[in-house]
């Protein structure tokens, strides 16, 4: 577990004891310091299977706050990280340590749908600001929404629910889905399901791995003596890289259509090589969206960390954004909640991805792309589903 506090001045931490003091004698919270800096919390895998795609997460918001000079609602941005290890079981006891501890203003976390579980536990105990750069569990933007609940990515029921939609316009009938066993994987499949089911199709059979195992032979050798029309799997960071090498090397590559959420192929062209080619998904991004936002994205970003950007990294870059658009509405006083809130929740975000609103369970509503796999690119070839909103079943907002 590792945490890293930048640039912390001595002075700063005087000031906020200070606060502090004051605080615990009125036994009001301790409102922010005005004057001092906004405190940023990252909790995100740097390690695992998910490692690549927290540290692009971290890159992209990062780079927003650059691009600002640093400020945002004219106050410097002061960062702390937790390592969460996609570890669920941990994620109580990581969320406190920037919350209690650190008296973070805002959570940046996370990716893995069932830490983010334990996240929003604490965030919601708390009032704490919590922004979601990635996971998709259904209940935080459902159930478990609150005022104080954001996600700049996507649900988990989303690019699922796209992808029924195209399978099912291409005629296919009889599919295998493949997961890791938890929310991510079963929540894209019920978002699958739902679409391609309305649709006339069928799902004959729904296979699973515990996360985030990689032995996937197993499976792939059942999916080939089911024959189904087509397969719809949901895997990503370095599970994703090693599925689909293995299903080129099974042989299923040109034998059964493969389909997936976009998280199959983002992040992991250059490992998948040869693999990879052809593979159609859909996600809220892709590459060749030839909007200015996205180039001018995409070259401040490959000058900044001598990398293509990818999905993530415009969840977390977006992250940014809303975290502005709440500090700039507060001039940067991030003790008024209720206000933050409110202006994050009306916010337009004008992303790399193409401009978004949020519903009213604070998710994006957004277009879903329809990517095809060309060299290292997920080119887009097409809108799956237009302004498509999650249902949010169970939010009371
Ligand atoms: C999730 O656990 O919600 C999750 C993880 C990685 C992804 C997408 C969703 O790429």
């Amino acid at each position: 577990m590792h945490r890293f506090i930048s640039r912390r001045l001595a002075p700063a931490c005087v000031a906020v004891a200070a606060l502090t003091l004051a605080g615990a004698a009125t036994g009001q919270p301790a409102p922010s310091a005005a004057a001092g800096k906004i405190k940023v919390g990252f909790m995100l895998p740097y390690t695992g299977t998910y490692a690549a795609l927290g540290t692009a997460i971290e890159n992209g918001f990062r780079m927003y706050v650059q691009e600002q000079g640093g400020r945002l609602g004219g106050r410097e941005v002061e960062y702390f990280k937790v390592d969460d290890e996609s570890d669920p079981a941990k994620a109580p006891e990581n969320a406190n340590k920037l919350v209690k501890r650190d008296q973070v203003d805002v959570v940046v976390g996370t990716v893995h749908s069932g830490v983010q579980m334990g996240i929003v536990k604490v965030a919601k105990e708390s009032n704490t600001l919590l922004i979601i750069p990635n996971a998709g569990a259904d209940e935080a933007t459902g159930p478990l929404c609150g005022p104080n609940i954001f996600r700049s990515s996507f649900s988990n029921w989303q690019p699922g629910y796209a992808m029924g939609q195209v399978v099912a316009e291409r005629g296919m009938k009889r599919v295998v889905t493949l997961t890791w066993k938890y929310a991510a994987g079963e929540q894209s499949v019920r978002g699958f399901k739902e679409a391609f089911e309305a649709k006339g199709g069928k799902i004959v059979k729904e296979l699973s791995l515990p996360f985030p195992n990689v032995e996937f032979q197993a499976q792939i050798t059942e999916i080939a003596s089911l024959k189904p029309d087509a397969v719809f799997v949901f895997f990503a960071g370095g599970g994703a890289v090693k599925f689909v090498k293995d299903w080129a090397a099974a042989g299923l590559k040109d034998k059964i259509p493969l389909y997936a959420s976009g998280f199959l192929t983002d992040g992991t062209l250059e490992a998948q090589g040869a693999a990879a080619q052809g593979l159609e998904t859909t996600l809220h991004y892709a590459d060749g969206l030839q909007n200015p936002r996205d180039k001018q994205f995409r070259l401040n970003y490959a000058k900044a960390y001598k990398l293509q950007p990818d999905v993530y990294a415009v969840q977390g870059y977006d992250a940014a954004q809303m975290l502005a658009a709440g500090a700039s509405a507060v001039k940067g006083d991030m003790s008024r909640k209720a206000d933050v809130y409110k202006a994050i929740a009306a916010a337009r975000i004008d992303s790399p991805r193409g401009t978004f609103t949020l519903s009213r369970a604070h998710n994006p509503v957004q277009d879903f792309y329809l990517r095809k796999v060309e060299g290292r690119e997920n080119k887009v070839s097409g809108i799956a589903v237009k302004a498509l909103a999650d249902p949010a079943r169970g939010c009371r907002l």
